[in-house]
């Protein structure tokens, strides 16, 4: 049997992407292995979006250059977003790699690695489908535990942010009709999937395919639908949302639905009209502020978490200070934030990049300080109240404790019973302790009896779901 292991880089769009590049895979008769030994396809999923990306591909295929050269007919693929900027280039610049294939072709996958496999030369498929776009369709549970997944409804992206690569190596908009999306999200609830995240560069950009982009963002209408339609779903995230389509509908369906979370990460970037005008973000300052404040009177305890690039072309300690005031005014209790890294084909290298190395470093770290505050603070404040966790998995540290997420996505650590498999269980909980970026907390109603030790299932019917949908035929329209 042939044997691959896939490396994953950057985003959830991409864990997305691996996922069911596992399912083409497994439908060729391939299993995945950890051992690099055992492999016989070695696949980089990657990401572009700052440049230490890049460096991090280099060295991840670089790890394997001594295998490569021993196991000949060793196959090394690198696909994702890197794979899609660079193209055939990549072949040259990497002389290890056999394949580059780029997101819109992961269906073309076995055929290339056959072309290799029958002696042909290194080769790259990198072309978008713009005419008779085709979404890679979730026919599986994530990995992470039985109970998420990941379902897109559109790719690409319209904006044109200055900063920003994703343009250039997800191509442009384009959506998936609301009844294929539904439809996906209900067998996925059916093979025991309680979480869906929807995915998309900018998710909340959303409308009908056939829809003209005039008549704005449809995401709320789809949401609606999907709580209406897919009552068996538990939670719905949507990830990541741009605050220009982040509409009183969509505002209205958090205060509505209560299969929406009562949080939203909301990218905002910068604090500074002065900067948000040359990122060319298409909001002010003032914007946002209103609809983040909406967003928190939506729902009790709303909470919101951001993507932040610091040291953008041209920032001044005065716009930093925007960015600093801004963080402390929205109230975010969780911050992602970066140094900005100049990217290829964008508009912001006509900027230069003219705030030095160590000022970045210096602004990531006081911007982290009051973002590390108020996580703290927000977290203490949950100290005593009660939760609803999906348990993910044992932790990795503590072995008495289990790993999940509340309905606001924070981290909770939940004393679970040894020998009791709650992945995927839904469970309430009462926070009693803090620690700097997750909870502690104790179950407030009594677990499940264990099962005595003979009425276990045996292992091939543990995880039911996830093998039957492996065994679908693959459709990728
Ligand atoms: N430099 C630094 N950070 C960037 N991001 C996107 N492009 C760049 C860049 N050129 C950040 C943004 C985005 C997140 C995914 O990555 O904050 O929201």
């Amino acid at each position: 049997m042939r044997r691959y292991l896939i490396q994953t880089f950057g985003c959830q769009m991409n864990v997305h992407d691996s996922l069911r590049i596992e399912e083409v895979l497994s439908a060729q008769g391939y299993a995945a292995t950890d051992a690099p030994e055992l492999a016989d396809l070695i696949l980089f999923n990657t990401c572009s979006i700052r440049e230490k990306a890049d460096h991090k591909l280099r060295s991840a295929v670089g790890t394997f250059r001594e295998l490569k050269e021993r196991k000949r007919d060793l196959v090394m693929v690198v696909a994702g977003c890197m794979a899609q900027q660079r193209g055939e280039a990549l072949l040259d610049e990497i002389d290890l790699v056999d394949v580059v294939i780029g997101p819109d072709n992961i269906a073309e996958l076995p055929e290339l690695v056959g072309h290799v496999r029958a002696g042909g030369p290194p080769v790259a498929r990198t072309v978008f489908d713009l005419d008779a776009p085709s979404f890679l369709q979730a026919h599986a549970p994530t990995d992470r535990h039985e109970a998420c997944a990941y379902v897109t409804v559109m790719k690409g992206c319209d904006e044109r942010c200055t900063f920003c690569i994703v343009p250039y190596t997800r191509g442009a908009e384009r959506y998936r009709t609301s009844s294929e999306i539904i439809a996906e999200i209900d067998r996925l609830c059916d093979a025991g999937v309680k979480e869906v995240t929807l995915l998309g560069q900018t998710v909340n950009s959303w409308h009908e395919p056939h829809e003209s982009a005039e008549g704005g963002s449809r995401f709320a209408w789809l949401v609606e639908r999907i709580a209406r339609e897919v009552p068996k779903l538990a939670r719905l995230r949507y990830t990541s949302p741009h605050p220009r389509h982040m509409t009183d509908a969509l505002i209205a369906a958090h205060a509505e639905l209560a299969v929406l979370p009562a949080h939203v990460h909301l990218p905002v970037q910068s604090g500074s009209d002065r900067v948000l005008r040359r990122m060319l973000r298409r909001y002010r300052r003032q914007d946002f502020l209103e609809r983040a404040a909406k967003l928190r009177a939506a729902r009790p305890s709303f909470t919101l978490s951001t993507d932040i690039i610091v040291g953008f072309p041209g920032e001044t300690e005065e716009d930093f200070q925007q960015t600093l005031s801004l963080v402390r005014e929205a109230g975010f209790v969780s911050v992602f934030a970066f140094k900005y890294s100049p990217r290829p084909h964008t508009p912001a290298l006509r900027l230069g990049d003219d705030v030095p190395e160590e000022l970045k470093s210096e602004r990531l770290e006081r911007l982290f300080e009051v973002a590390d505050a108020q996580q703290a603070a927000h977290l203490q404040s949950l100290v005593g109240s009660e939760l609803e966790v999906l348990l993910e998995g044992r932790s990795k540290t503590d072995p008495a404790r289990m790993t999940g997420r509340s309905q606001r996505h924070e981290i909770v650590h939940v004393a679970v019973p040894p020998g009791l498999d709650m992945r995927g269980k839904l469970v309430k909980v009462r926070a009693s302790s803090a620690y700097k970026r997750s909870l502690v907390a104790e179950a407030v109603e009594p677990w499940p009896r264990l099962p005595p030790v003979d009425a276990f299932p045996p292992v091939e019917a543990v995880q039911p779901a996830r093998k039957q949908a492996l065994r679908l035929p693959l459709v990728s329209s």
